[in-house]
């Protein structure tokens, strides 16, 4: 237990670093939020802890939104980070498969690797795109990206593959549309989907008065 401690600080350490000059939605405090509601969803989940709190604490140390799009990099920096605190090769390969695994990419995919431990991780993930965080983080990326706020005249496209998903420049109300409404009939466990469906009604309200002042 202690032992697990040591490596779940090592890991709290080192993401801080990694992430000192990340974007306000993908920050330390993401990482943090994320970690702590992969916990609780977790505590009425049969799962190994070490291997959701490592995936939680390293699933975006190197994001491929800003690296190029480049999906390999977070998963070597986390190979290299867990072989140096000398972890088993089965928890390594199991953490490196949720970092691979964890994100949306428009959803039009087939998904290749599942375990309850992705899912609570995922479920913990989703549940900071929706809702008020979620709200802020979405615009925060729109303006990080320089996007329009809104455009009457792009409209939401809803069957994106993996590549359009990426390469999209369109406006941040639309990302509402093609992924956070879309995440909470995506849940993995009966207390993500609790939390979402609360998160969701939030952001349709939001919307609803954001139409509503635009005219
Ligand atoms: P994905 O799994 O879709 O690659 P992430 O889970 O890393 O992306 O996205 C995290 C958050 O970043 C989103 O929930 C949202 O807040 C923000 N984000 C990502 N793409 C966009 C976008 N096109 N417009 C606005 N926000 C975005
Ligand atoms: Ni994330």
């Amino acid at each position: 237990m202690q032992e697990q401690q040591k490596i779940i600080d090592a890991a709290v350490a080192f993401v801080k670093e990694e992430l000192t000059e990340a974007e306000g939605g993908h920050d330390w405090w993401h990482i943090y939020r994320v970690w702590q509601q992969a916990r609780h969803i977790a505590a009425k989940e049969t799962v190994d802890p070490l291997v959701v709190e490592l995936g939680a604490l390293l699933h975006d140390i190197a994001d491929s939104k800003f690296h190029d799009g480049d999906e390999n990099i977070g998963p070597a920096k986390a190979t290299a980070f867990m072989l140096s605190l000398g972890l088993p090769e089965a928890t390594i390969t199991h953490v490196v498969n949720i970092i691979r695994h964890i994100s949306f990419k428009g959803g039009n995919n087939e998904q290749t690797f599942y375990s309850t431990e992705l899912g609570v991780v995922q479920d913990a993930d989703r549940l900071d795109a929706l809702g008020a965080i979620g709200i802020a983080r979405a615009f925060n990326y729109g303006g990080f990206k320089n996007r329009a706020l809104y455009d009457p005249g792009i409209t939401p496209d809803l069957n994106m593959s993996r590549e359009t998903y990426k390469k999209s420049t369109a406006p941040t109300i639309n990302h509402f549309y093609e992924k956070l409404l879309l995440l909470k009939d995506r849940m993995n466990t009966t207390t993500g989907k609790e939390l979402a469906i609360e998160r969701h009604g939030f952001m349709e309200t939001f919307l609803e008065k954001f139409f509503k002042e635009w005219g």
